[in-house]
C-alpha cells in the first residue's frame, strides 16, 4: 500500500503537450503552493537545453538527469510538480511519486496534442515528418502507463487549462480534507 504524507504533493503527468506546465501552475497559484517543473531542473542543472542533452549525451542520460531531479524536487511536501512526459515510463520514477502525493493524468487525443505541438522544437522526440504519427505510436506504450499511474484523470480535448486546474484543486481539498480529518 502507498502510503501519502500528510501534506501531499500534487504531480501532473501526461504526454508532452498534454499542459502539465500551464495546468500545474494554474494549480499551485489555486492552491498557494510552490510549482516545480522537473524539465527545468533538468535543464539548469545540465547547463544546456533538453535538445542539446539528447544531442550530447544521448536519451539514457537525459532519463538519469530527470529520475535525479525527480528524487531532489519530492525532498519537499505541498508542492506542485510537473513531470516530463517520459519520467513515470520508469517504475522507480511511478514509486517515487506516488510514495510522494497524488499523480495526476492530464488527457488528450494524439489530434489535440499533435496542434498543440505543431509549432515546437524543443522536443527530440517529435522531431520526426509525422509528428501525429509519431504521438500515436507513442501514446499506444504510454496512454495506459498514464492513465493506470493517475489517481485523477483530468480530460483536456475541450477543456480550458483554466477549467482543468480548477477540477484539480477542487479534487485535491475534498482529499485532503478527508486525510487531514
Ligand atoms: C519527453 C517529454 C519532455 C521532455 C523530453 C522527453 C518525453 O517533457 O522531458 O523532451 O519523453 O515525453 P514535456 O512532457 O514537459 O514536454
Amino acid at each position: 500500500m502507498v502510503r501519502i504524507p500528510p501534506q501531499p504533493n500534487l504531480v501532473m503527468i501526461g504526454f508532452m503537450g498534454s499542459g502539465k506546465t500551464t495546468v500545474g501552475r494554474l494549480v499551485a497559484q489555486g492552491l498557494g503552493r510552490e510549482f516545480v517543473d522537473i524539465d527545468d531542473l533538468v535543464v539548469r542543472g545540465a547547463g544546456m537545453p533538453i535538445t542539446e542533452i539528447f544531442r550530447r549525451e544521448g536519451e539514457e542520460a537525459f532519463r538519469r538527469r530527470e529520475s535525479g531531479a525527480i528524487d531532489d524536487a519530492v525532498r519537499y511536501p505541498a508542492r506542485v510538480i510537473a513531470v516530463g512526459g517520459g519520467a513515470v515510463l520508469s517504475a522507480d520514477n511511478r514509486t517515487v511519486l506516488k510514495q510522494a502525493g497524488y499523480l495526476v493524468y492530464l488527457r488528450a487525443s494524439p489530434e489535440t496534442l499533435g496542434g498543440r505541438l505543431a509549432d515546437d522544437s524543443d522536443r527530440p522526440l517529435l522531431n520526426v515528418p509525422d509528428r501525429v504519427g509519431r504521438i500515436r505510436d507513442l501514446l499506444v506504450a504510454r496512454g495506459p502507463v498514464y492513465a493506470t499511474a493517475g489517481d485523477l484523470t483530468v480530460d483536456t480535448d475541450q477543456t480550458s487549462p483554466e477549467q482543468a486546474a480548477d477540477r484539480v484543486v477542487r479534487w485535491y481539498r475534498e482529499r485532503t480534507d478527508r486525510v487531514d480529518r
